[in-house]
């Protein structure tokens, strides 16, 4: 049975207790309290790679209701470093200090006595739920409606980094954009963390894949299931003409505008990523925002068709969880193709 239950992790003293990287670890919160630590990377306010710090704070406390999970990857992903940057800064859970990161893979340490068909030792993978992150950490409370187990021939670092990217293009492409065998997709940052695993989708429906990304990562895409890739650095995208029955929008801003174009009568444009705010779509596109819920039928299904051989993680380059600052920089700069994964263990 489980003491008071609050879900948000609480830190002793406020923002400026947990010890700062580099910091004299000898004073750790069990040692004065006899409640185990947790290592995490927190943002302590607003700002560039510089406001992370790496803490050890007390273990989050789950409620009857929850699990405690040992993470031991974290995958790294474009909120992370929004947040960071204060893109969130009016969202009421987005709390400072914050930890970031969503999606995870780890082992069960705890189960709440309300929990049913999960057990301590088990393997689990999961992203948060929407308005709730903390998996740049070594330890997580989770709702376990909202986990699986994880696919049983991936790594840990491998089911982090399917986690959300598979998720959202399962969402975006099936359930929103309804996309059928035969016909043709653009994915619009093919070599991404969402986009790698939009292609493998889109191609297992049956669909003709064309996707964008930069030179260095045609290879890349090309050998996850596209057709063609357009490189956006140096081609215009618009010169495919109206040749697509859906466009896979991950990229936003004003390329909105010109993927549009590309859309054959009746099309249709599912977007993760904004367009200008006084963007309207022409009337023979059908404009769609896919809601991307949690749920662990979703995560069931991503570690069967991973198990099967039917979708492959993304390329992925790992760094330890104290290299956090690092790790988002590479991603905001698109250093490497897939997926950044933060390994605890
Ligand atoms: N539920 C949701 O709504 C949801 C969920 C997940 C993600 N997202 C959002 O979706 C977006 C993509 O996420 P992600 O995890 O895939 O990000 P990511 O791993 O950082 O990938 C970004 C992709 O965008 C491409 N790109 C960047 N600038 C481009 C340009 N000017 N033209 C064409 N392609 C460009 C990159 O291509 P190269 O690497 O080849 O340069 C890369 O493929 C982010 O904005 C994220 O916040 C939303």
């Amino acid at each position: 049975m489980w003491g008071s239950p609050p879900r948000i992790f609480f830190v002793e003293g406020g923002q400026d207790s947990g010890l700062s990287h580099g910091a004299p670890m000898a004073l750790c919160w069990k040692a004065r309290n006899g409640r185990n630590c947790m290592k995490a990377a927190r943002i302590n306010r607003f700002g560039g790679p510089e406001v992370i710090t790496i803490d050890e704070i007390p273990d989050p406390v789950p409620a009857p209701d929850q699990v405690l999970i040992d993470v031991h990857a974290s995958a790294v992903n474009p909120a992370d470093w929004k947040g960071r940057e204060g893109f969130y800064k009016d969202a009421a859970w987005y709390v400072l200090p914050h930890i970031p990161g969503r999606d995870f893979s780890g082992v069960i340490r705890a189960v709440g006595a309300a929990v049913e068909g999960f057990d301590v030792g088990e393997e689990v993978f999961g992203v948060t739920d929407q308005g709730q992150e903390g998996a740049y950490a070594t330890t997580l409370v989770m709702n376990p409606t909202i986990i699986a187990n994880k696919p049983r021939n991936l790594s840990h670092a491998e089911s982090a980094a399917i986690c959300l990217g598979t998720l959202t293009a399962m969402v975006s492409l099936e359930g929103t954009a309804k996309l059928k065998k035969g016909e043709t997709v653009l994915i619009h940052g093919g070599a991404g963390g969402v986009g790698a695993m939009a292609v493998q989708l889109a191609r297992r429906i049956g669909a003709h894949v064309i996707a964008t990304a930069r030179a260095s990562n045609a290879d890349y895409v090309r050998s996850l299931g596209a057709e063609r890739v357009i490189d956006y650095q140096s081609e215009d995208i618009a010169t495919i003409g109206p040749v697509c029955d859906v466009v896979f929008d991950m990229v936003g801003g004003q390329d909105q505008r010109k993927l549009c174009s590309v859309l054959k009568p009746g099309g249709r444009l599912a977007w993760i990523s904004r367009g200008p705010k006084d963007f309207k779509a022409p009337d023979h596109v059908t404009v769609l925002r896919p809601d991307v819920k949690r749920g662990r039928q979703h995560l069931d299904r991503i570690a069967a068709l991973a198990e099967a051989g039917e979708i492959k993680p993304p390329a992925i380059t790992t760094l330890p969880l104290e290299k956090a600052a690092e790790a988002q920089e590479m991603l905001k700069h698109r250093k490497v193709p897939g997926k950044i994964v933060l390994t605890m263990l």
